[in-house]
């Protein structure tokens, strides 16, 4: 099959490149490059700077790099997960990171990769295709109650133990491997009413299959403590999520930085010494003229933070 054109519409664009506050000489990450959207708006901006581009998916590394083909010496590509980013940034020092989570458009929109119920293909749905465990994997091979957390969990899903129960009765007679098999076991297992209200009745099990198939969540916290460890003072975080369980990660995980002296309220005077690492700004949500333009922006948010001055612990 050909290759599809990377096709992917950068979401909050312009209010994450004013949230970076970019400077010409500094030194930026964007940890999802996807299609280069965001990373093209980045190095425009920088001069004697640089732009390290980070992405698991091979064919989003190919798109950032003929996207970003002008800008040659001012960018390096870095095929990793982003949960690497502490052992990336080892000895750099940063003026801001981006990351804009989730799944691009085209990896959406391309049928081999299995991640949308609309289109038949096998159950996949890996970011980093070097990894051997499928969506399949968990379909066939999960015991039922664990299929029902999941489901629950990462799709908030309120049919989750009928689905599970109808995946593992269809199981039994062949391995399911196609997404539209999956679909219409969804469909069967749901109430009528729920089928015909609301969105797709396959979303939100899709949903969480994709997040268990790539660890999404439980890599987000740790890899916001370790990008704002890099960066420097007055560096800027950017996040971009598209889910309520997305967004209340990041949310913790900055409200645990931006987060002073944490003894017991009846303490005279403080012995933690602990002071806040990030300055936490407002959080920003899609314009109207986006939302008219690009339905994928409705659920995103953006939440940023800037570095503040340390120590942030006690010395001794
Ligand atoms: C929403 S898209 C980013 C789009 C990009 N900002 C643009 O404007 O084109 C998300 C990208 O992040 C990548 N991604 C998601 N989780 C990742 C992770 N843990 N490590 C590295 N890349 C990841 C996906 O492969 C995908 O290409």
């Amino acid at each position: 099959m050909p290759r599809l054109e990377f096709n992917h519409r950068p979401v909050l664009l312009w209010e994450s490149i004013d949230a970076l506050d970019i400077k010409p000489d500094g030194i930026y990450a964007d940890c999802t490059a996807g299609g280069g959207g965001h990373s093209f708006e980045i190095v425009k901006r920088i001069s004697s700077g640089h732009l390290f581009c980070i992405d698991q998916d091979e064919e989003a590394i190919e798109a950032v790099k003929k996207r970003l083909a002008s800008f040659e010496d001012r960018y390096t590509l870095i095929r990793a997960n982003f949960s690497e980013a502490e052992q990336i940034f080892k000895n750099i020092s940063l003026d801001g990171a981006l990351m804009d989570i989730g799944v691009s458009s085209h990896q959406i929109d391309d049928p081999r990769r299995g991640f949308s119920y609309m289109q038949d293909a096998p159950l996949d749905m890996r970011m980093d295709k070097d990894k051997s465990f499928t969506a399949a994997d968990i379909v066939n091979g999960y015991e039922e109650t664990r299929l029902a957390d999941i489901l629950k969990r990462w799709g908030e899903e309120k049919y989750s133990r009928r689905i599970a129960a109808a995946i593992v009765n269809q199981r039994q007679i062949k391995p399911i491997t196609r997404t539209l098999e999956l679909v219409e076991i969804i469909e069967s297992a749901v109430p009528r009413n729920y089928r015909l209200s609301g969105g797709h009745p396959a979303k939100r099990s899709f949903q969480a299959l994709r997040i268990e198939v790539n660890h999404e969540i439980e890599i987000l916290t740790p890899t916001v403590e370790a990008l704002v460890d890099r960066l420097a003072v007055g560096g800027r975080i950017a996040v971009i999520t598209f889910h309520s369980l997305e967004d209340r990660e990041i949310k913790q995980a900055f409200n645990g930085l931006s987060k002073g002296c944490v003894c017991p309220s009846d303490f005279p005077v403080c012995v933690c010494g602990r002071k806040p690492k990030i300055k936490v700004f407002k959080p920003v949500v899609p314009g109207e003229i986006e939302l008219q333009d690009n339905p994928r922006a409705h659920s995103a948010r953006l939440r940023y933070a800037e570095k503040l001055p340390g120590p942030y612990e006690n010395a001794d």
